[in-house]
């Protein structure tokens, strides 16, 4: 098989193939990605994240030292030692695991303590936390949306958001297109019972910021709700690194925020924030939650110093956006399409999926970690090379990134 003619999307259903076939078909797939050295998943890390990391190669084994370029952990938390501290307190008392689910024993005074202090921080009454983000986001929208609902999602918002809306109706609008927001609001205005809107407040592919003030706007107008996927913006955007509402100044304006711990926040889980009631009403209705056990203590004893870390600690999130400024500023001047990238998330658009696969199979051998992304998790025509930024990352780095994406650039004719 030729891996080149195909993408991940094609082995999902295959008409008359049953599983077992569609899995042998992919394996094939997968093992002629790997032939010409095209397979940039799971390469495994023995050192945790970090600006450095030691990874290993899927090629020789070997292992080696890699400048990272892929992480989430955009404030370097997980490794923060009060972050660690923390964790290492609750586990030593609580335990290694929560021993139940939330609703059933399971629930313990830090994970009481974790939702008051996540809701006050996104300026909300209430949450309630998961053990993942993608669980967060789906299973609350499984709960809070049905037959009678429609969901009005950006084009590019998470898979996370897209599973949780199997139970309703679905429109997508061209991505942060408000016009388009508002016409696919305006024909749903009287035909459905409860009408949200969810949009991410920073795209994880894309790097650019939902426009929320004028979402909200239109969205209240026509009497719908705004639930806001916080995963990209904590700790990055606003003053305090509380995210997009902070941003734009709509702190508690925003109808559910969501989100991940597992980027800016350095560990794992997720959240969702919004008035008691709703909260309370999701307690008992959001199966994920409620018939899963809870997070462990570990987590939610780290996760709380985040917090606080986040607070206390600017000059990380000042460290982060000299990095980005720096970074943006070089790779514009070079000639690099970036798309309407803002934040820590670059991507180096470039459409051709070969040249993208052999600008993959370069930089993982001139050891930086990156990650290469095509259709379906972009748009046919917008494969690209994604890069995160830490604010661990040296000016040293950063020049050895630029360098050799500078010389890759210029080999493959994707800048001047
Ligand atoms: C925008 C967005 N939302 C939700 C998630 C899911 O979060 P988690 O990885 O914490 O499960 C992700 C993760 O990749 C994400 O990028």
């Amino acid at each position: 098989m030729d891996s080149t003619k195909y993408s991940l999307k094609d082995f999902r259903v295959i008409k008359g193939k049953d599983l077992m076939d569609r899995a042998s078909l992919f394996h094939d797939f997968i093992e002629d990605t790997k032939a010409k050295r095209h397979y940039q998943y799971r390469r495994v890390s023995y050192s945790g994240s970090g600006p450095v990391m030691e990874v290993k190669c899927n090629y020789t084994g070997k292992v080696r030292e890699m400048i990272y370029m892929a992480s989430n952990d955009y404030l370097n938390l997980t490794k923060h030692p009060r972050v660690i501290e923390a964790g290492r307190e609750a586990l030593l008392k609580y335990g290694a695991g929560a021993g139940s689910v939330p609703l059933l024993g399971g629930t313990l005074d830090i994970h009481c303590k974790l939702e008051e202090e996540i809701a006050a921080f996104k300026g909300c009454e209430d949450a309630l936390v998961y053990t993942s983000g993608f669980g967060s986001n789906c299973n609350s929208l499984l709960a809070m949306l049905g037959s009678q609902d429609i969901a009005v999602l950006d084009q590019y918002v998470h898979a996370s958001i897209v599973d949780g809306c199997q139970n309703t109706n679905v429109r997508y609008f061209r991505h942060n297109n408000l016009e388009a927001l508002e016409e696919i609001l305006q024909k749903a205005q009287n035909e459905y019972i409860t009408k949200m809107v969810v949009v991410d407040g920073v795209y994880s592919m894309d790097g650019d910021i939902a426009p929320l003030d004028k979402i909200i706007d239109i969205a209240h107008h026509y009497g719908a709700y705004v639930m806001v996927d916080e995963a990209h913006a904590t700790g990055v955007i606003g003053e305090q690194g509380r995210g997009t509402p902070e941003h734009f100044h709509l702190e508690g304006k925003v109808d559910i925020v969501a989100g991940t711990f597992s980027k800016g926040l350095g560990a794992v889980g997720g959240f969702i924030a919004s008035n008691s009631r709703l909260i309370e009403y999701l307690r008992f209705y959001s199966r994920g939650y409620m018939v899963s056990t809870a997070m462990t203590p570990q987590v939610a004893g780290s996760l709380r110093e985040s917090l606080k870390v986040i607070v206390d600690e600017p000059e990380l999130r000042e460290k982060l956006w000299s990095n980005i400024t720096y970074f943006r500023e070089n790779l514009l001047s070079l000639g690099f399409n970036l798309g309407q990238a803002e934040t820590a998330i670059f991507p180096i658009i470039i459409g051709d999926d070969w040249k993208v696969k052999e600008i993959g199979r370069r930089l993982d051998e001139m050891n930086i970690y990156v990650n290469p992304v095509f259709y379906p998790a972009v748009s046919r025509n917008q494969s690209r090379i994604r890069i995160s930024l830490m604010a661990g990352h040296t000016k040293e780095h950063l020049d050895r990134v630029l360098n050799a994406l500078e010389d890759l650039g210029k080999e493959y004719s994707i800048i001047p």
